[in-house]
Parts: structure tokens; C-alpha cells; sequence
């Protein structure tokens, strides 16, 4: 498949900085999941704002750079800040972190969100396998291929799991429901989303995930609940709650990816 050009001129200069042709694995860290750049030896910080052709990350709680270093030994190139097509961006320039994976060669493909829980059984803080996405039809225009691809997450999730498990690391498994955002849900939109088998809803990720698909780069997701989403309690939803939500499960969203760069 044809990438974009400014991929190519981006792949030049992380090339010139030291970056490797080749990466073990590439992470999309969440909105309040930014930490775990810290986690990273040896690292090399790239911030978006100094790579020529590389949008600007708008969204408080996502710091907007490029950590590149080891990870268990295995080389890990970390973005900490995301890109959502409600910032304003098209959908292609959203999956621009999985353009690069491919570009680099990398072997798999990390992704993490904030999400809101539709599963009444979820609470906040429960780390969440995504096994499957709903993106209720809408066009995911994010790459020029018309090539026919089809998801099937199940497998890797079983995977995840396991190795989640092997890391002392408790998770939840379900369905994440694709919104586009910006606006969070109502009460009744929530309730038809939990009728259609969503356990979790969000702003990101399913697009990622389809254009890794196309492009045949192995890739597992994983939400934090940060909250519960609309309806479900009468709590009001804002940003603060996903800080609060990240803070508290740091430890063992670290552990989870340091298992899945090592073993998945
Ligand atoms: N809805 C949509 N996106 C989200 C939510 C939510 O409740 N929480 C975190 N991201």
C-alpha cells in the first residue's frame, strides 16, 4: 500500500536522529497514560513540534513527543500524544503512528485509550483487552487502499490476556465502541451503544486498528476505564477523572506493556 509522502520524509529525519530502520515495537500511549515514556532506557525525546511535517498534538494530558529506547531490551518507539479526527484532523493524519510503524519495519503495534465504561460490570481503573470494535459504519477514510480487510482481534486478545495474566496484571475483556467525539454521550446513546455489544466507548483506536489491519501489522489494544460513561452513574464527565484513572493504574498499565513488548 502507498503511504503518504510526508511518512517518508518524517521515516528521513528519525533516521538521521538515530532511529533504527527496523523497531521491536511501536506504543501509542492514551490520553493520561504518557508516563510510561518514563519507563523507556536509554531514550531518545523527540517533541512533535520539532519534526518537520508532523501534526501538533492539541489535547491536554497528552505531552506530544516520540520516545524512542528499550523496552526489556527490545527497541520501543513510544508515542506520547495522539492524534483524534475531532481536533480537527483528517483520518488519515490520525493513523499516522501506525504509517510510521510500518515504515520502521516494527513488529508489533501497542495501542492504549481512555475509554468509558458501558459494561455495568466495568469500574474505573479496570483495564479493558479489546477483543472487537463497533464503528457503527462510519467512513474510516484513512488510507487510499480499497484493498477488502478484515479485523479479527480475538486471537491477540486471548494472547494479551495470558500474558497480562504472567505479569500479575488483572483485565477485563470486551468490545470498544468507536464514537467520533468531540462531544461525550447522552444517557440514551449509551444505553443503544450497551444494546449493540459495546463495553466501552471512545474517540480513538478503531482507526488505528483498521489501517494496522490493512497494513499487516500485528496489533493489540487496551482501554483504562476512566470513567463511566454517560448514564451509567450520575457523576458528571470531564477530563479530570482520566487523569485520576491513569495515575492510579500507572504501575500496572507499565507492567502490561513491558510484558507485550517482551512477549506478545
Ligand atoms: N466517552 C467517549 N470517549 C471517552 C470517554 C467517554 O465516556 N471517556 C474517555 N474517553
Amino acid at each position: 500500500m502507498h503511504l503518504p509522502d510526508y511518512i517518508i520524509s518524517i521515516k528521513d529525519f528519525l533516521l538521521k536522529q538515530g532511529i533504527p530502520n527496523q523497531v521491536d515495537a511501536v506504543v501509542i500511549l492514551g490520553s493520561g497514560l504518557g508516563d510510561f515514556g518514563n519507563e523507556i532506557e536509554d531514550q531518545l525525546a523527540i517533541p512533535y513540534s520539532k519534526i518537520p511535517g508532523f501534526p501538533q498534538s492539541t489535547v491536554a494530558g497528552h505531552s506530544g513527543s516520540l520516545i524512542f529506547g528499550k523496552v526489556k531490551e527490545r527497541t520501543t518507539l513510544a508515542f506520547s500524544g495522539r492524534f483524534h479526527f475531532y481536533e480537527g484532523y483528517t483520518f488519515q493524519k490520525t493513523v499516522l503512528p501506525v504509517h510510521i510503524a510500518h515504515t520502521l519495519n516494527a513488529e508489533k503495534l501497542l495501542i492504549s485509550n481512555a475509554a468509558g465504561g458501558i459494561n455495568l460490570d466495568f469500574r474505573v481503573g479496570d483495564l479493558m483487552v479489546i477483543e472487537d470494535i463497533i464503528t457503527q459504519n462510519i467512513d474510516l477514510k484513512a488510507s487510499s487502499s480499497s484493498k477488502k480487510w478484515q479485523l479479527n482481534l480475538y486471537p491477540i486478545a486471548d494472547k494479551v490476556q495470558e500474558i497480562a495474566s504472567q505479569a500479575g496484571v488483572t483485565t477485563k475483556r470486551g468490545t470498544y465502541l468507536y464514537v467520533k467525539g468531540p462531544n461525550y454521550e447522552t444517557p440514551a446513546e449509551i444505553k443503544a451503544f450497551r444494546m449493540l455489544g459495546g463495553d466501552a466507548v471512545g474517540m480513538s483506536t478503531a482507526p488505528e486498528l483498521i489501517e494496522a489491519s490493512k497494513l499487516g501489522i500485528k496489533s493489540a489494544a487496551v482501554s483504562l476505564i476512566t470513567n463511566a460513561a454517560a448514564g451509567v452513574t450520575d457523576q458528571k464527565l470531564d477530563h479530570a477523572e482520566v487523569k485520576e484513572a491513569a495515575e492510579m493504574k500507572k504501575r500496572e498499565f507499565a507492567d502490561l506493556v513491558k510484558g507485550l513488548v517482551e512477549e506478545l
